[in-house]
């Protein structure tokens, strides 16, 4: 039987990690990130499929491809995690097939402005973690292998 990877996705702006506001957000890249993340999946005993895009309906069809491929997934929704009702059905459909999903976020939004205290995809998440940089990736990740 083949697993299917983890999709570890990512919204908008994040792939200006390393220049977008480094003081919040830290110096290393997506590319970084996706590097870091790939080399703890491989120690987790995982094969991570990593993905980033500005676009609320690409976001939306990777979510279904994951319920048709029976992947978990591990999201960084970004500013759409505050907003987007179509990303929070579309993460509702992860986890009723059984999938569990994870909600990343590099930065504590509930420690930064109004607007970012709310999560629409945090009530249908399996877990959520925030705060601690790339890191918050790979502790996805960990709970994921165990
Ligand atoms: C973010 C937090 C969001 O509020 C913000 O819009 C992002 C990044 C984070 O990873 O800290 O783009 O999801």
């Amino acid at each position: 039987m083949t697993t299917a990877p983890v999709f570890v996705l990512n919204g908008p702006n994040l792939n200006r990690l390393g220049s977008r506001e480094p003081e919040i957000y830290g110096h290393e890249s997506l590319d970084d990130v996706a590097a870091s993340v790939t080399r703890t999946a491989a120690e987790c005993g995982l094969v991570v499929d990593f993905r980033q895009t500005n676009d609320e309906g690409e976001l939306v069809a990777w979510l279904h491809e994951a319920v048709d491929a029976g992947a978990d997934v591990v999201l960084n929704p970004a500013a759409f995690t505050h907003y987007s009702y179509a990303l929070r059905d579309a993460c509702a459909l992860v986890t009723t097939s059984g999938r569990r999903l994870i909600e990343v976020h590099l930065s504590n939004p509930a420690a930064r402005e109004q607007f970012r205290h709310t999560s629409v995809v945090a009530a249908v998440a399996t877990g959520s973690i925030a705060g601690f940089g790339a890191d918050s990736y790979l502790l996805a990740l960990r709970a994921l292998a165990r």
